[in-house]
């Protein structure tokens, strides 16, 4: 059985409710961290990993994220045409294109949840484990996290790896959380997972991000998966359900992790980055908004 990761879902149907009015028109996952939008982000990152299929499970409303991932021939040539190579190089490698790369799009007719999104991938992934990428999380560091998650996978036996941080009591009902059993390097130990709980409920701190390795039994998972948290049918609790069987880790990556869903994690990504430009830098500095870390930077 291999354990090596060939296919990176991409989650991208959803509504966008907490960044509205920005999202009525504009997907949440082009919203720009400077000039990027999330989803390239993502898709460097799976790109880094080694990932041969991307699957973007996406809505007729969304259209565009397709037109910003996959390459664009004719604005590629109307660039060079007007003397502009090097901007037209430049997208053209971002993109993907539809000869050389394997890019799949598939529909969440309604958006019932990140399960449910996950399993719409279910008949074009390839053999063995499948990696998610939620883009509103943006992890940056100097190694991609799911290369590093995905190395972690290879050389383990832990069927189902999430991405996980430790989070301020205060904060743990808004996200998925491991019941842990232990730690392993890296890896902490799970035997269970629950989502969106109370903070007196919750059964720790550890934290899961949008960024997952699961072992391909989770579409058999999804399939009879019930409706949980907000009436949606959840992914955290199809990957609880498998955790005594195929075992269950939190991965703590080594970047920093930017909940680009909300107006102020979006506004953090983008001061981190903003210091790494020097056009931007000297705004920053004009305005006295830099901080020590964002200078060692
Ligand atoms: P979120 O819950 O952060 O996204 O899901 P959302 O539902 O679009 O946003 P809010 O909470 O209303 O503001 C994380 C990722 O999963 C996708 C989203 O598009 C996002 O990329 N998603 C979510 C789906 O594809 N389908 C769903 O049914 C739910």
């Amino acid at each position: 059985m291999t354990r090596h990761v060939r296919t990176a879902i991409f989650p991208v149907a959803g509504l966008g409710t907490r960044f509205l009015p920005a999202t009525k028109a504009t997907p949440k996952e082009l919203l720009p961290v400077l000039d990027t939008p999330l989803i390239q982000y993502a898709v460097d990152e799976a790109r880094e990993a080694g990932i041969e299929r991307m699957i973007f499970v996406s809505h007729p409303s969304k259209k565009a994220i397709e037109r910003h991932v996959m390459e664009d021939a004719r604005l590629t040539r109307e660039l060079k045409a007007r003397g502009k190579a090097d901007i037209a190089e430049a997208l053209s490698d971002a993109a993907l294109c539809p000869v050389e790369d394997d890019a799949r799009f598939v529909v969440q007719p309604e958006p019932k949840g990140l399960g449910h999104a996950v399993l719409c991938a279910k008949d074009h992934v390839l053999d063995g484990p499948v990696a998610v990428i939620l883009p509103d999380d943006l992890i940056l560091g100097q190694v991609g996290c799911l290369s590093e998650m995905a190395a972690a996978y290879a050389s383990g036996e832990i069927g189902h790896l999430v991405a996980t941080m430790e989070v301020p009591e205060d904060r743990v009902h808004k996200y998925g959380v491991l019941s842990v059993t232990g730690k392993d390097g890296a890896i902490i130990k799970a035997d269970g997972m629950v989502e969106k709980p109370k903070a007196q409920d919750a059964p720790s701190r550890q934290a899961v991000v949008g960024r997952y390795i699961l072992d391909a039994s989770i579409f058999d998972a999804l399939e009879t998966q019930k409706p949980g948290a907000g009436g949606e049918i959840q992914l955290t609790d199809a990957i609880a359900r498998g955790a005594t069987d195929l075992g269950l880790g939190g991965f703590q990556f080594s970047g920093t992790r930017f909940d680009c869903g909300s107006k102020a994690g979006m506004l953090e990504a983008t001061l981190e980055l903003a210091a790494q430009d020097p056009e931007c830098l000297e705004v920053l500095r004009a305005r006295g908004l830099l901080q020590t870390r964002l200078v060692a930077a």
